[in-house]
């Protein structure tokens, strides 16, 4: 990817992105998660052109090592094929050029994720060689400014137990009491 290319990465992502059912909220596709993609991980940024130089496709990666262990890791972020392109492996291409720069930094183990609904892309990453999916449970919950008569459990027990704050005092102890 050149930098030229980014607010056509974003289209693009857009166009393809903004329909479907959001997988994490961590997560949202915005014109920030390209160019922050760009500046911390250009070499694992890439795009797909057409002879016209009209870009058809992009994928974003990133790697990262956890503190203990000494495994690095891929995560594939977003990949997005034009809809006329598509079915014609120019995501299987990018997929597999994104895997050898990986593997050439390093990179041990690759991670993608994608809601369940969407199948095409499930699909695909089998095909690449994915398995062993993980369900995870995303909650969600819409928080109200007015206090509910009914408590949750924990609700209005605020800060560290009396006992606790006596015993180890500090910079919240005031705060805590006052809340
Ligand atoms: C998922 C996506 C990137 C695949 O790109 P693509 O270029 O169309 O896929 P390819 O042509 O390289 O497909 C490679 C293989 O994956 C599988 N596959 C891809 N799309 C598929 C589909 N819609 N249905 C079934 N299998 C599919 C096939 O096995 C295919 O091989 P084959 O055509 O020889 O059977 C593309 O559909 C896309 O951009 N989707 C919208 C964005 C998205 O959901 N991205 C993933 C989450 S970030």
């Amino acid at each position: 990817m050149k930098v030229d290319d980014i607010s056509d990465v974003y289209r693009l992502g857009y166009r393809l992105f903004h329909s479907l059912e959001p997988t994490t909220l961590y997560r949202t596709w915005d014109a920030y998660e390209v160019t922050t993609n760009f500046n911390q991980d250009p070499r694992l940024s890439l795009v797909a052109e057409a002879p016209s130089g009209k870009i058809t496709a992009f994928a974003l990666g990133t790697t990262y090592e956890k503190e203990s262990g000494s495994w690095k890791y891929g995560h594939l972020l977003w990949i997005g094929v034009s809809p006329r392109w598509q079915r014609a492996h120019v995501g299987a291409q990018l997929y597999h050029e994104m895997e050898r720069r990986m593997h050439q930094d390093g990179v041990r183990m690759v991670f993608m994720d994608a809601a369940r609904s969407n199948t095409s892309a499930v699909r695909f990453f089998k095909r690449m060689g994915y398995g062993r999916p993980e369900t995870e449970v995303w909650m969600s919950k819409v928080i109200q400014a007015q206090p509910r008569k009914k408590k949750t459990a924990g609700e209005g027990k605020v800060g560290l137990s009396k006992r606790l704050r006596r015993k180890r005092g500090g910079p919240w102890h005031e705060s805590a009491r006052s809340s």
